[in-house]
């Protein structure tokens, strides 16, 4: 197995990453965020890529989902595991905690979705009915039992454009539509890996309340601490899963 980690906000890099190399690939889609840095953490070889770039200036819309995914496709990974900020909208979703979404729902528009676009053989339709690996899903689950971190264990994640936040109108949708996150990267990511046949599961860490679910605004004081104080159990996790 190969696993890579994709950090997002708040995660522009893994500092107990003992680094060994980094790789600056180009693919038939253009540039990717930034270099793979290949490095081992507990022992063992992993890839990392930061999803904004490193520093953190690519917004969600503007991301190259689809280079990233293809460099790491090409760097033998076979497995995604992509670390996300998200608001919580239901109430189990509080700041500070982890979730691992088991569906999601896509409100994002406009980016370059698939590798089934051109020059096709034949019309390409993948499945979908279950975005996130379910094997890697359960890694992750038991990784957060081995750590005793409290995680909520399922939920829906529901991808907006960005990268302004929600108004409480759309937030008050999403949760009638069955959204329990709301974040601006887990699409067409999800989807993309999905299509090059790499298992591919999400840790979300909720940064903030979801527009209308909290008091007052949301500031990006307040999700930059709570996403300090989710990261140490994101890299517990990490650790448990890789360990296993
Ligand atoms: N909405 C969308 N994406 C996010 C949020 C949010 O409230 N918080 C962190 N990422």
């Amino acid at each position: 197995m190969t696993l890579a980690i994709i950090g997002g906000t708040g995660l522009t890099q893994l500092s107990e990453l003992n680094i060994t190399g980094r790789q600056t690939l180009t693919t038939p889609y253009g540039d990717p965020s930034a270099d793979y840095v290949t490095g081992e953490l507990n022992g063992q070889q992993i890839i990392f890529l930061a999803r904004h770039g490193h520093p953190h200036t690519i917004p969600p819309h503007k991301i190259n989902y689809r280079a990233n995914i293809w460099g790491l496709k090409d760097l033998g990974v076979t497995k995604i595991v992509a670390v996300a900020a998200v608001g919580g909208i239901t109430a189990d979703m509080a700041p500070a905690r982890i979730a691992i979404p088991d569906q999601l729902i896509d409100y994002s528009y406009g980016r370059e979705q698939t590798f089934f676009a051109d020059d096709l053989d034949e019309v390409t339709h993948i499945d979908f009915t279950h975005p996130y690996t379910p094997s890697l899903r359960q890694q992750l689950l038991s990784a957060a039992d081995s750590a005793a971190i409290s995680i909520v264990s399922t939920g829906t994640y529901g991808c907006t454009q960005g990268p302004r936040l929600e108004t409480s109108a759309e937030i008050l949708r999403m949760e009638r539509d069955g959204c329990d996150l709301v974040g601006m990267t887990g699409m067409p990511e999800a989807a993309l890996a999905r299509e090059l046949g790499i298992d591919y599961a999400a840790l979300a860490v909720v940064a903030n309340w979801a527009a209308g679910k909290g008091a007052g605004e949301i500031s990006m004081e307040e999700i930059a601490q709570h996403l300090e104080a989710g990261m140490s159990d994101v890299l517990n996790l990490l650790n448990c899963l890789i360990s296993a």
